[in-house]
């Protein structure tokens, strides 16, 4: 058994692992160092097309049509080593928009009033009620979104629609299906990247369905989709999501891999380099945020502990509670969940959730963590404008921070080491707007984040009916002389062959004796071998030293299965120094929504109580 241990380094770990059985496309990404012109130059010399430039050093290039010379290609790209620094064919993953859409005829709502929905109290989920946003002391304080652009990478925006039209970013939109810069999808059945812009950025005031949670955001529409299911490659997902980031502060993600075909995937490695730098470098060097869906496969069994796009440092995953703090029906649940937003089940009658669609209509009922995704990035796009010096990081250190627990998410609730509530299906909890606001005021940036990283090689038979336990042991001194005081994320990554990777449970313990259901296995998925990488942020705070349990079980021993764990590598991120901030969190009560003063609901609630009242004084009365 070797130990390795690394200091400060980002790992790719994760290129590679992401195969797929799609027939690969006849693009090629290319990593090299000189230039747009030397990319073009590479080109002509190898007799192909030069597609374009998708971000960085990475160039994208195109088959002739009347050749198929993969072979060739390959082969002039490895002699052409001085020049190139990678290179990779592209290759289709499926992909889908986590869209619960009811049927968009029905729902048509003529705009007659001001912001209608909004003064018919059908948008309480922001402000009041057992879930809500808290966003009126935000609001309040002038947080409205200003300063903020948010790109929502979607199927698109309508940009015509009056709820949205005055919210474009300038020059900031960009479709990558038909690279324009015009995002507009091609017809109004194609709205869900319009919804979620709505939920986001919906203009107030303008007489018109609703207002988004920041109003006074900008919206990027980042057309990656042309309708709900698609094949997109690397390269274009890249581009994607590090698409005018200097610009961008914000990218809202509601798509991932498919929901119910036991899908296993995430960002290829041109994504997760994009993303890297992004986060890091991007929103003048703050940093972009990411804002992923955990999904909607819950009714299929499915967990994001196989998403790839969440179980990443540099998103933020957000799933969905529904009005009364219970859980959706469609919500799935892994470690690697930041938070929940207010979002509805599907079909629900009693609850809305007011949205644009189209070029010039509304509507008062979309559902699933797409919608929660876009509430999410409307609450950070609010925090952005209380303060937009604040890093990637410290608004995940926040949203921990901050976010509420109490009364939602069932049973499902542990309190780690470090006093962090966390939660399987809704991380850190509801996200609270007035709470992140008010600390955005006070807080100071959190230090450089550092990365120890340990390989366990093992090559251990897993006995179908008995538990493997493995552990590595991180000394006082065992990273830069210096030990993770506060962890952060925690990424676990297995090598593992066995027949069904869905009937593989694996739970990792601290050293402060909190336990993460890492793996919560599949019931479904067949599937052979599972080399992955997967995360958790239910250690936030916790310190790294001491001894980490690994637990590989398999869930279906009657199937007398038997595998090979060939080796793991937990990689620990977090920060040395000791100090804790305190500071200001709002303490602001949640208030009834009976007695927010919007629209004419007061004369509404004012004749209630008086009916009530002389209907007790009628009772009294005749009670005498
Ligand atoms: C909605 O109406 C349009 C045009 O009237 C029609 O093409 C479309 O199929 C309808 N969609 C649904 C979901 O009924
Ligand atoms: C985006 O930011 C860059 C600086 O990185 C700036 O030069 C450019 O003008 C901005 N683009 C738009 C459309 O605002
Ligand atoms: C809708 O609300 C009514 C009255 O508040 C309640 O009785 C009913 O159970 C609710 N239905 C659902 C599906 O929540
Ligand atoms: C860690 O693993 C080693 C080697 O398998 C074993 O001897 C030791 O008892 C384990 N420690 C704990 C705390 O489980
Ligand atoms: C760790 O300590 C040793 C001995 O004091 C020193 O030689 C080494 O440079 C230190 N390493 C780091 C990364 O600070
Ligand atoms: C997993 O381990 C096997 C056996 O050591 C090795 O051949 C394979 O390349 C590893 N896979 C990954 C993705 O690391
Ligand atoms: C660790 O936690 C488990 C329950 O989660 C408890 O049963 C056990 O006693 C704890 N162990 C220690 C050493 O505190
Ligand atoms: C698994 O092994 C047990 C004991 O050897 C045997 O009774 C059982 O039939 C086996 N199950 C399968 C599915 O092969």
């Amino acid at each position: 058994m070797t130990l390795l241990v690394y200091g400060l380094t980002w790992m790719c770990i994760c290129s590679g692992i992401f195969a797929s059985q799609s027939r690969p496309t006849n693009t090629w990404a290319v990593q090299l160092h000189d230039g747009e012109k030397g990319a073009k130059a590479l080109a002509e010399s190898m007799d192909i097309v030069y597609v374009k430039h998708i971000f960085e050093d990475y160039y994208l290039f195109r088959e002739r049509h009347d050749k198929r010379m993969t072979v060739d290609i390959r082969r002039a790209l490895v002699n052409a080593e001085s020049k190139v620094e990678w290179f990779q064919q592209q290759i289709p993953r499926e992909r889908h928009l986590y869209s619960l859409e009811e049927n968009a005829n029905q729902t048509y709502i003529v705009p007659h009033f001001n912001d209608e929905h909004w003064q018919n109290n059908l948008q309480t989920y922001l402000y009041c009620g057992d879930v809500h946003m808290n966003v009126l002391p935000a609001w309040n304080r002038g947080h409205h979104g200003q300063g903020v652009v948010v790109g929502v990478v979607d199927d698109g925006v309508f940009s015509e629609n009056p709820d949205l039209g005055p919210n474009i970013a300038e020059g900031l939109s960009y479709s990558i299906i038909g690279d324009s810069s015009d995002p507009t999808p091609s017809d109004a059945v194609f709205s869900h990247g319009t919804r979620c812009a709505g939920i986001i950025a919906a203009k107030a005031n303008n007489g018109f369905c609703g207002v988004g949670v920041a109003p006074k955001a900008k919206i990027a529409g980042i057309q990656l989709f042309a309708s709900a299911v698609a094949d997109l490659t690397d390269a274009d997902e890249a581009m994607a999501l590090s698409h005018n980031s200097n610009n961008i502060s914000i990218y809202s993600c509601s798509f991932g891999p498919s929901d119910y075909t036991n899908a296993l995937g995430g960002p290829g490695p041109i994504t997760l380099a994009a993303m890297k730098r992004s986060a890091e470098i991007g929103r003048g060097e703050k940093g972009s945020i990411y804002v992923f869906s955990a999904g909607n496969g819950g009714p299929y069994g499915d967990s994001c502990a196989y998403n790839g796009y969440i179980n990443n440092i540099y998103t933020i995953g957000i799933s969905a509670v529904l009005k009364d703090g219970s859980l959706a029906n469609y919500d799935e649940a892994c470690t690697s969940i930041f938070g929940v937003t207010y979002s509805r089940e599907y079909g629900e009658k009693n609850a809305t959730l007011v949205v644009p669609i189209g070029p010039d209509s509304c509507s008062t009922k979309f559902s699933g963590t797409s919608a929660a995704v876009a509430i999410g990035s409307g609450v950070i796009s609010l925090v952005l404008s209380a303060n937009n010096a604040l890093s990637a990081r410290d608004v995940q250190h926040m949203i921990a921070r901050t976010s509420n627990s109490n009364g939602i998410c069932r049973q499902t609730w542990k309190t780690n080491a470090a006093g962090f509530r966390v939660s399987d299906y809704c991380g850190f909890g509801l996200l609270d707007a007035g709470k992140l606001t008010s600390l955005a005021a006070t807080w100071r940036s959190v230090s450089e984040q550092v990365v120890c990283t340990y390989k366990q090689l093992e090559d251990r038979l897993i006995q179908s009916d008995e538990q493997i336990k493995a552990n590595v042991t991180v000394l006082p001194q065992s990273c830069l002389n210096r030990t993770i005081q506060h962890l952060e994320h925690v990424l676990l990554t297995v090598n593992i062959t066995f027949p069904h990777r869905g009937h593989l449970r694996i739970v990792i313990t601290s050293p402060q004796n909190t336990t993460s259901v890492i793996v919560p296995g599949r019931p479904t998925d067949e599937e052979p071998d599972l080399a992955w990488t997967f995360m958790t942020i239910h250690h936030w705070g916790e310190r790294a030293e001491g001894t980490w349990l690994l637990h590989v079980e398999n869930t279906h021993p009657q199937l007398n299965s038997t595998g090979v764990l060939h080796d793991w590598e937990v990689s620990f991120h977090g920060t040395i120094d000791a100090e804790v901030q305190d500071g200001d969190t709002d303490s602001s009560t949640v208030p009834p929504c009976g007695f927010v003063p919007v629209g004419d609901s007061n004369v509404i609630r004012h004749s209630t109580t008086l009916t009530l009242i002389t209907l007790a004084l009628v009772m009294m009365l005749c009670t005498q």
